[in-house]
């Protein structure tokens, strides 16, 4: 059993409070959008260099990967990964915060600023018993969790999880509307696979009174939509989760001109690798078929995105107990999964771990907005929660984790 108490962690993240609230409120002011994180990088590597940690910078262009070996590591004792995520989307901000952001267009709209936080939160609370840990903690603070390919597979290609092995890892993300700090966990397939499909529709444009003399590429789109809605509702399996959503549509002029082209595009979420695959066939059959039918030519890209997010049953069951712990029962939840992607399901492709949500605070509790929404906030009090929490957890973890 660990020698430390997870309220030991607790009370050391409530003395580093403030700096926490400090480093929140900087990166919120200024955020960087996708492999842009410079500043927020630079503040990184500073922090965990302040704390003695050695930090290997240019991983995945602004990642930072944090190595913290414990003194009481041994021969092959474990090594645990923490992950903080640390782009902004381009949204523009709308909270009227006196610390929102100074870079217009760009907005901390889905908490990376507070995960960053949280993970250095984590480093602060480790670094100061690192002569009582049995292991090696990795803190990974990643580039560009919002737009393809995603930071977590560069990442990964660029050495992450080696050297040392990484055993286990562990990630968390905010929840809108949550209780701040409660925490919600789920085994297995929480979040889905995210494809992007993009089709071009060519026909033949012309006077719209006289169709015989065109290729009308917007009745093929119209019959298009509905025959790949048939991928979903007729090919899967009813207790298996899967949506198929043409979210844009695009093309004509005038009442009395039938277009050349129409554009459509969507996306494709999927719990199950192997039915995305085939799904990724059907649609294209779909596309081919219903074209040739009306004469019209295409142009199909399916854009491959995250793969579904899997959570090791044994890790979550883990972290769920560690929470339990420091937190109490009242303040864990069982998540529901949802057909979201995060890039956090490439780490968990290739070692065990969990990603859980922790409450962002509810309206009550003053935070607006969801997640990618302008007036998006988050309750401060989860900082300290959430940095005693992963620290916890990976303490644990190294203590007494699976072999
Ligand atoms: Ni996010």
């Amino acid at each position: 059993m660990p020698n430390l108490t997870p309220s030991d962690f607790l009370a050391a993240a409530m003395r580093r409070n403030q700096r926490l609230v400090e480093i929140r409120r900087t990166l919120h002011s200024n955020p960087e959008l996708a492999f842009e994180e410079y500043e927020t990088s630079a503040l990184a590597q500073s922090v965990l260099g302040e704390l003695g940690i050695e930090t290997l910078t240019g991983i995945a262009k602004t990642g930072v990967v944090g190595v913290l070996r414990g003194g009481a590591a041994t021969d092959g004792s474990r090594c645990v990964a923490l992950r903080g995520d640390m782009d902004a989307l381009p949204i523009h901000e709308e909270t009227g915060l006196p610390f929102a952001s100074r870079n217009p267009g760009k907005m901390h709209a889905c908490g990376h600023d507070s995960h960053t936080t949280m993970a250095l939160g984590a480093a602060m609370i480790l670094s100061e018993i690192r002569d009582q840990l049995p292991g090696t903690v990795k803190f990974l603070l990643q580039p560009s969790e919002e737009k393809l390919p995603g930071g977590a597979s560069v990442m990964i290609a660029d050495g992450a999880l080696a050297n040392p092995p990484v055993d286990a890892i562990f990630g968390q993300h905010v929840a809108p509307m949550a209780p701040a700090g409660a925490v919600g966990f789920f085994p297995g397939n929480m979040m889905a696979s995210a494809d992007e499909l993009y089709i071009t529709i060519r026909g033949r444009g012309g006077h719209a009174a006289m169709p015989q003399l065109s290729v009308d590429p917007i009745i093929t789109a119209c019959e298009l939509v509905t025959s790949l809605q048939k991928i979903v509702s007729r090919n899967v399996d009813p207790f298996q989760p899967a949506v198929l959503t043409i979210a844009k549509i695009e093309g004509g002029s005038a009442t009395n001109i039938i277009p050349d082209e129409v554009k459509i595009e969507g996306t494709l979420r999927a719990m199950n690798e192997e039915w995305r695959r085939s799904a990724h066939t059907m649609i294209e059959n779909s596309v081919k078929g219903v074209c040739l039918t009306n004469g019209t030519e295409y142009d199909l890209e399916i854009r491959l995105g995250y793969p579904a997010l899997n959570n090791d049953p044994w890790a979550t069951a883990f972290a769920q107990e560690s929470a339990r712990q420091m937190l109490g029962q009242q303040a864990v939840f069982d998540a529901p999964p949802m057909m979201g992607a995060e890039d956090f399901a490439y780490y968990l492709e290739k070692v065990p771990g969990t990603f859980w949500w922790i409450g962002a605070g509810t309206r009550e509790q003053g935070c607006m907005g969801g997640l990618h929404n302008p007036k998006f906030t988050i309750h401060e009090s989860i900082l300290p929660i959430g940095s005693a929490l992963m620290a916890w957890v990976a303490y644990r973890y190294l203590v007494e984790g699976k072999n």
